[in-house]
């Protein structure tokens, strides 16, 4: 008896938490708890807006706003569809969505809307949204205050001959919320637009061997003023794309570029020092990041020509009086390095991140000329380690790129990598080990593996070390089998 009534108050509470949940549907605007940015000077705006259930009403609308460490505040609110509030920097969007002009650093903080609805069977039902608002006092940014179209991972497919070029512009931090694209101009004058990857990158691939042409990239005229962009923030950039089956160059269109005199002879000087190292990559002069240590001094990404192909690298120019060729970083867990053969022949990651540049890359780089291995680590108390080793190469894939080195040469972390020395490579697909299980599946990486290992700079990347744990980022001589690290570097440079 008791059961049955239970069951049936059941029923009606689900009917109720249903009706409830179709109540409102929200159709744009930011997420709930999304954060979100704007600039000093700018404008916020958070367009909520949400779609009624039938016969409902909404009859409150209040907006709140809770500064960091302080009491939430009512900002505005809306009544018989009017808007109000003291702050006239305040706006109403359709119909649930607020704008804020003028925007300044203390408006940071948490913004809500409530809505108190009249459902059709007369009871009332509030809901809500919050986001975050940062307000940024960051001018627009780029690297260096202008737009540049770039080329990253140039390739040629060995069969069709075409090219796959693609071109990024950016870097263009923009702070607004949704952010905007770029549109691309090709030689043929279209426009396109572009899509947007990471870190204000805009990337246009092209591909086929007709393509070459000026290319050039601008912000929309709709981009909004709240972008933080000024009259004088840099709008447009351009660059000539010579393409054919042999070759592919880049060069940047000064007459596109600032048009201030200053700007414009540093510009000429770019140029022209672009031009002649891409004359320098393609000669092959510049086949590693030692070569660009003489050109370009800054660490960062690079293109370097090595064994018929150009090739997009890191180079790191401070450690050891620079000239290093990075092939792999952890830095944190954003990356998976639990992959198959394929990835780690081929490499994956974000350079400018955690990345693994590609075992086939790492043997025509190894084998060009004799190398130096350096490897750089750090603990999460901030202490560092290093191990250098001479004579380092990897074979190519007939060999499973046999691991090879002549001796360790300095650093203060030991020698974690001995085990590896002349072992293949083993990935979780690929069983090359000399121990009875695959110690890919064991380690949860891909490495040069023993039985297992003394390192496992490809592992998982833990951040809490009080678990015990043998599969992390470690290396045995300087922290431990148990210790996963904060940071790995691996990387190379001409002895
Ligand atoms: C917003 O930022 C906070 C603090 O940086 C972070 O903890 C939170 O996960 C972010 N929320 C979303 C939805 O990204
Ligand atoms: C490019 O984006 C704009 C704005 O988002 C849009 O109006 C336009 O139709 C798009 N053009 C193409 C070719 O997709
Ligand atoms: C590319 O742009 C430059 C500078 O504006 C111009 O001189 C040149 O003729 C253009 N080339 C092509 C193929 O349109
Ligand atoms: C860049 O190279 C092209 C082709 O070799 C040449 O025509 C142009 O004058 C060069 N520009 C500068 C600034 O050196
Ligand atoms: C490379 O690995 C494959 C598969 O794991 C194996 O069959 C082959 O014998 C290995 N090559 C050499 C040279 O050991």
């Amino acid at each position: 008896m008791a059961s049955t009534r239970f069951r049936r108050i059941g029923v009606a509470l689900f009917v109720v938490a249903l009706s409830t949940l179709e109540a409102i549907q929200w159709d744009r605007g930011p997420a709930d708890k999304a954060n979100i940015t704007a600039c000093v000077g700018g404008i916020a705006s958070i367009p909520w807006s949400c779609v009624k259930g039938d016969g409902e009403t909404i009859v409150s609308l209040a907006w709140t706003f809770q500064a960091p460490g302080k009491e939430k505040t009512r900002i505005a609110t809306s009544y018989n569809g009017h808007f109000y509030t003291k702050d006239k920097r305040f706006g109403f969007l359709s119909n649930a969505g607020l704008s804020l002009h003028d925007a300044r650093p203390q408006d940071s903080g948490d913004y809500s809307v409530q809505l108190g609805l009249l459902q059709a069977d007369s009871s009332h039902v509030t809901v809500g949204r919050t986001v975050t608002l940062s307000i940024t006092d960051k001018p627009p940014a780029t690297q260096d205050g202008d737009l540049h179209v770039t080329l990253s991972d140039v390739a040629r497919d060995d069969v069709t001959h075409v090219w796959t070029v693609p071109l990024n512009c950016g870097h263009f931090v923009d702070l607004g919320h949704p952010p905007v694209g770029v549109v691309w101009t090709t030689p043929s004058g279209e426009e396109k637009n572009s899509s947007y990857v990471d870190k204000g990158t805009f990337v246009l691939s092209v591909s086929s061997s007709v393509q070459g042409g000026n290319y050039s990239c601008h912000l929309p005229p709709s981009a909004p003023a709240a972008r933080c962009l000024t009259a004088t923030s840099p709008l447009k950039a351009a660059a000539q794309l010579y393409v054919d089956e042999n070759d592919v160059r880049l060069t940047l269109l000064e007459a596109q570029l600032r048009e201030t005199k200053t700007h414009q002879s540093k510009h000429t000087a770019q140029i022209h020092e672009l031009n002649m190292t891409v004359d320098l990559i393609l000669k092959g002069e510049i086949s590693n990041c030692k070569g660009w240590l003489a050109v370009d001094p800054r660490s960062g990404v690079q293109l370097i020509y090595n064994s018929g192909q150009i090739m997009a690298v890191y180079c790191d120019q401070v450690t050891d009086n620079g000239g290093w060729t990075v092939f792999q970083r952890r830095k944190d867990a954003s990356v998976d390095f639990y992959r198959g053969w394929t990835h780690y022949r081929n490499g994956f990651g974000d350079l400018e991140g955690n990345f693994w540049l590609g075992l086939d890359k790492l043997h025509s780089l190894t084998t060009s000329q004799k190398f130096e291995l350096r490897v750089d680590m750090r603990k999460w108390d901030g202490t560092t380690g290093h191990a250098t080793y001479s004579g380092f190469y990897v074979d190519d894939a007939s060999q499973n790129f046999t691991l090879h080195y002549d001796k360790i040469t300095g650093g203060n972390a030991g020698n974690c990598i001995y085990s590896s020395r002349g072992r293949q490579f083993t990935t979780k697909d690929k069983d090359n080990d000399r121990f009875s299980v695959n110690c890919a599946l064991r380690k949860h990486g891909g490495w040069w593996y023993d039985r297992c290992s003394e390192a496992n700079l490809n592992g998982v990347y833990k951040t809490d070390n009080s678990v015990y744990h043998a599969d992390g980022v470690y290396c045995n001589s300087f922290a431990g089998y148990t210790y996963s690290l904060k940071l790995s570097e691996m990387k190379i440079r001409p002895m």
